[in-house]
């Protein structure tokens, strides 16, 4: 500890911040202080300014000094879900149309979350610029800009798109919109918002250094949405725009249906504060969250919970899981229910996940783990609807065509698997105009079609659209560009 004093420290404000971390047991985080430049004493003054010190400290109390208690329910009981229908169901029809009636009167607003550090991807970028089109090398940044065209031209509408990024990706992903000129869209209805960070903490709670200045800090995780979108502007913006919701996404699934007509209408028809869609999961212990009622309070609980509460695993009378509520990740939030849970920030959950943090050693060496060493905490967005005030509505959705994220890029949700998912997804589309795709499908493990979402987003549009054009697919597939012509693989 190389710090002897507190006259090192010039300015009051300097004196402050550095009494801050005495008190608060972090002082050692000014071990190299004397060996460095003045830029650097700046960064790292700056960094301890904005962090909450005093949540810091509760959370290493609750979560790292002692073992926290499992809550306990005495009853936990499977939430109403809104079934798959066909869309003739009269119930189906007021919903769609109710929410086409929402989009026409631009009442939406996109809220995409793409500040994950996308670790277990390993891609060396934002998530998002991921090629994950395997003909045309689109990124899923470009994949959900496609929907949105489509559906501003079709609503005659403009969705305002709200992205939330981090420290470590904001400039990269603003870039990667600039080199693609906002693949169409214009820029004024585009917004990059950074979400806050948190520092990491060693297993006594202690701040870890990753430089000499600078202090290891992740992201707060998805349910940094909230205090993003009120700190951040979003929320004044989206106001005056005269919107009333949100359709939230995450950055990882080419095939989300942003500002699905469907699922707003059912969210406005029931007043809802937030309503989710619900994946029907496919074995007991699949990894997602599984929504449930929890003594009246809406939860989801992770899969990684599942032991604890027994429950959960129960199958029905009939051989079928009780709680088959699997968690996409897909919600509409209206705003206001965003600014009442913002006020109540100081009671939303965090979780705390043990991670290999990079950090600096006496000498000032980085050093990568190759064990877990520290603690990262964050804060999930699906914790927000147990603050609704009635039951929200959660709605069943089909996985293919909507579901496919991507974590990895082999195995269960990964890069291959979300391309398989594109041309069977697709190909049911061509098959229903009549091409013959089954040979190539039987012959070719790498036969992929991909369908640009501005040429059609739906089955429907394309079957319309398809009668002015006869495609050649070849034995590595097709691509429909947004103007029905195609590419080949290179
Ligand atoms: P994941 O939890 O899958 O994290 O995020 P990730 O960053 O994509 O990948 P890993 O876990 O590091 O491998 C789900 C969604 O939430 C966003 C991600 O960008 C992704 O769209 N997210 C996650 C944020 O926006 N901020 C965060 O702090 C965490």
């Amino acid at each position: 500890m190389c710090i002897r004093s507190k006259s090192l420290f010039i300015t009051e404000a300097e004196k402050e911040i550095y009494q801050k971390t005495v008190e608060f047991g972090q002082e050692h985080v000014f071990q190299f202080w004397e060996q460095l430049q003045e830029k650097e004493k700046q960064y790292l003054l700056n960094q301890l300014k904005e962090i909450d010190f005093q949540l810091m400290k509760d959370l290493a109390e609750k979560w790292i000094l002692s073992t926290p208690e499992t809550e306990v329910f005495s009853q936990i009981k499977p939430v109403d879900v809104i079934p798959l229908r066909e869309d003739t169901h009269p119930q189906e029809r007021e919903a769609y149309e109710c929410g086409e009636e929402m989009l026409r009167k631009g009442k939406v607003g996109l809220f995409l979350v793409a500040g994950g550090q996308g670790t277990r991807l390993g891609f060396d970028g934002p998530k998002g610029t991921y090629p994950v089109g395997p003909i045309t090398q689109k990124s899923l940044f470009q994949y959900h800009a496609e929907k949105i065209i489509n559906l501003q031209n079709r609503y005659h509408c403009i969705l305002p798109w709200y992205i939330m990024v981090s420290e470590g990706n904001e400039k990269s992903t603003i870039s990667f919109f600039k080199e693609n000129n906002f693949f169409g869209l214009n820029s004024e209805n585009v917004y990059f918002a950074v979400q806050p960070m948190v520092p990491c903490l060693n297993e006594q709670g202690k701040f870890i250094l990753d430089s000499p200045y600078s202090i290891a800090k992740n992201p707060n995780g998805h349910g940094g949405t909230i205090p993003t979108v009120v700190e951040k502007g979003i929320l004044k913006d989206a106001r005056n725009r005269g919107i009333e919701m949100l359709s939230y996404f995450q950055v990882d699934n080419w095939a989300v249906k942003v500002a699905d007509p469907r699922f707003i209408g059912y969210h406005t028809l029931n007043k809802a504060e937030m309503s989710s869609k619900i994946i029907r999961k496919n074995s007991l212990r699949e990894p997602v969250g599984v929504h449930c009622l929890c003594d009246g309070v809406y939860r989801v609980i992770e899969y990684s919970e599942l032991d604890i509460y027994p429950q959960l695993l129960e199958m029905d009378s009939t051989g079928n899981m009780k709680f088959f509520a699997g968690n996409p990740a897909m919600h509409i939030i209206s705003l206001d229910f965003v600014e009442m849970v913002y006020k109540q920030l100081h009671l939303f959950p965090w979780h705390k996940a043990f991670k290999k943090i990079p950090y600096i050693n006496e000498h000032g060496e980085l050093i990568k783990p190759k064990q877990p060493n520290g603690f990262k905490f964050e804060t999930f967005i699906f914790d927000a609807l147990r603050f609704t005030s009635h039951p929200p509505v959660a709605v069943e959705i089909q996985r293919l065509g909507e579901y496919t994220p991507i974590k990895q890029y082999d195995g269960d949700n990964s890069v291959l698997s979300a391309r398989k998912s594109m041309t069977q997804f697709w190909g049911t589309w061509l098959k229903k105009a009549g091409y013959a795709i089954e040979s190539y499908l039987e012959q070719n493990d790498n036969f992929y079609i991909e369908i640009s979402p501005i040429f059609s987003l739906t089955e429907k549009e394309f079957l319309e659209k398809q009668k002015d054009y006869k495609w050649e697919i070849t034995k590595q597939g097709i691509a429909i560009n947004k103007d029905g012509t195609i590419s080949t693989l290179l």
